[in-house]
């Protein structure tokens, strides 16, 4: 029988990928006034990321699904949550964070929908893995930077934060 290709993140695996990056980041010389986690993955990889990037966390949320039950995820994501409220990002850079760039369609929606809705505020995006595969979305061109914690083969990732059975999770 054929084996799944897989791999299993523990948290201190996404971690360490997280303190290398934020390091790597930072040499760069670029500082982020703001990172914003795309939710519900990359919260946890831009609170991990604050510990090394010390910036304020700004979240939004997506879903493939409308509220309808049953209906076929969308090809669109459907913001949820958006930014809203006081925060002025006028002349600030925002480090957009999310935990695995796939077939790229979040990071397509949510960067453009970003860049258009504040053209005067400086975009860049962090993923913590990136499949090396062909892409349906696009990053924007006018996307300042984007970073990745590690380049990873097209295989299915399990996260330490979907386990059911942290003691057990990987073995
Ligand atoms: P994209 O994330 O690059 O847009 O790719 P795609 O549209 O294919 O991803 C659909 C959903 O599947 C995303 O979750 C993405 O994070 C998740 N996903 C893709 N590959 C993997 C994987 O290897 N392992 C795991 N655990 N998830 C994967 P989402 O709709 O953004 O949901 P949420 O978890 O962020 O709420
Ligand atoms: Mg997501």
């Amino acid at each position: 029988m054929e084996t799944v290709k897989k791999y299993n993140f523990t948290y201190e695996d996404i971690h360490s990928t997280i303190k290398d990056a934020s390091e790597n980041i930072t040499e760069t010389g670029y500082q982020p006034d703001y990172l914003l986690a795309i939710g519900g993955g990359g919260l946890i990889p831009a609170r991990i990321m604050r510990t090394f990037i010390t910036r304020p966390i700004l979240t939004i949320a997506l879903s493939r699904y409308s509220d309808e039950i049953g209906t076929a995820p969308a090809d669109t994501p459907i913001k949820l949550q958006w930014l809203e409220g006081e925060v002025n990002l006028d002349g600030k850079k925002v480090l957009v964070v999310d935990e695995v760039d796939d077939q790229r369609t979040t990071l397509d929606f949510t960067l453009n929908e970003l860049i258009e809705h504040y053209p005067n505020t400086e975009f860049s995006a962090f993923v913590v893995h990136n499949k090396l595969k062909e892409k349906k979305g696009h990053l924007p061109k006018k996307l300042k930077h984007f970073f990745v914690g590690k380049d990873i083969n097209d295989y299915w990732i399990n996260y330490a934060w979907d386990a059911e059975d942290i003691s057990t999770f990987g073995q």
